[in-house]
């Protein structure tokens, strides 16, 4: 696997690629990498012929209380883990290369980055749009590669390449799972064992909600109670947010009936904040969003 710390070579290593005709899919990521993020790079390496992966822990997208001086990191083990991955290439920028000095333009998506995480975190969806479309400027990917488990981030990031034309297709990847069903997450190291246990709410809120739906239950705000007590029965656990919501939109539904509807959940387990999803798809409804991002 090459590594990059700057722009330029990797800007010619990948005209090189282009030259040959040959393919490049793209994932992006904070590092302190997982399985989660090893299924992106591995559906990147099915689809493409190269696989560009880069590690940067994008100071814009964290709140000033928040974890980014703490945020894991671990490059060696992360370069082990994307070379097994099937990973080509992988771009490690220092912040100065990414934002050098005079660095002023955003990208903002207001109506999908006010809702949800964006209403608990100010900013926060600025600094991944804006960061996301430097990335794919620099790689200019055939194919991006996106978890489910993010899907906020995923549904601004297809925003933000149809409306400004960028010529890269971004493939949403389903949500990579411990065996209990807690969504693989870099922050889940910070939880101790009996946290670790606790967060297993989610999953299970998760799993509560599609039974509802799939046996006829049609009422947002009886479900969305029902899973708040669920949540609020474990003594470390606060709910953020139990939403249901329109999958494109992400306005509230009035009803779970005859449609699909987002599940999205926010919840700090102690001082460790958590966030997990799922379409719920009421009966008879393709379980599936059917549309893809390319600009
Ligand atoms: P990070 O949290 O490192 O995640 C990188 C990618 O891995 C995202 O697309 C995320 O949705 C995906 N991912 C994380 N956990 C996953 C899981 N359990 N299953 C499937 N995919 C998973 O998301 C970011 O970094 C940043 O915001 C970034 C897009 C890199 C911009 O800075």
């Amino acid at each position: 696997m090459r590594t990059f710390r700057q722009v330029g070579p990797l800007r010619a290593y990948l005209r090189g690629l282009r030259a040959e005709g040959k393919t490049v899919g793209f994932v992006p990521t904070m590092g302190a990498l997982h399985e989660g993020h090893a299924s992106l790079f591995r559906r990147a390496d099915s689809d493409c012929d190269y696989v560009v992966a880069s590690i940067f822990v994008n100071p814009k997208q964290f709140g000033p209380n928040e974890d980014f001086a703490a945020y894991p990191r671990d490059a060696p083990r992360d370069l082990r883990i994307a070379s097994d991955s099937g990973v080509d290439a992988m771009f490690q920028p220092e912040v100065d290369e990414i934002y050098p000095s005079g660095f002023q333009t955003v990208i903002d998506v207001p109506e999908l980055a006010g809702q949800l995480e964006g209403a608990h975190r100010p900013g926060h969806f600025r600094g991944v749009a804006t960061v996301v479309g430097k990335l794919l400027n620099i790689v200019c990917p055939d194919s991006a590669y996106f978890g489910q488990k993010d899907y906020q981030q995923l549904l601004i990031v297809e925003r933000l390449v149809r409306d400004l034309n960028m010529p890269t297709e971004i493939v949403a990847v389903p949500t990579a799972r411990a065996e209990d069903g807690l969504a693989l997450s870099s922050r889940n190291t910070y939880l101790s064992a009996s946290e670790r246990n606790a967060a297993t709410v989610l999953y299970r809120s998760i799993q509560r909600a599609q039974a509802y739906v799939a046996s006829g239950g049609a009422n947002p705000e009886d479900l969305r109670k029902e899973l708040e007590a669920m949540i609020a029965g474990e003594p470390s656990a606060v709910v953020d947010y139990v939403a249901l919501v329109d999958p494109e939109s992400l306005d509230t539904v009035e009803s779970l009936e005859q449609r699909l509807t987002l599940l999205a959940l926010a919840v700090r387990i102690g001082r460790t904040r958590l966030i997990d999803n799922a379409l719920l798809a009421s009966p008879g409804v393709p379980a599936a969003r059917s549309r893809r991002g390319r600009g």
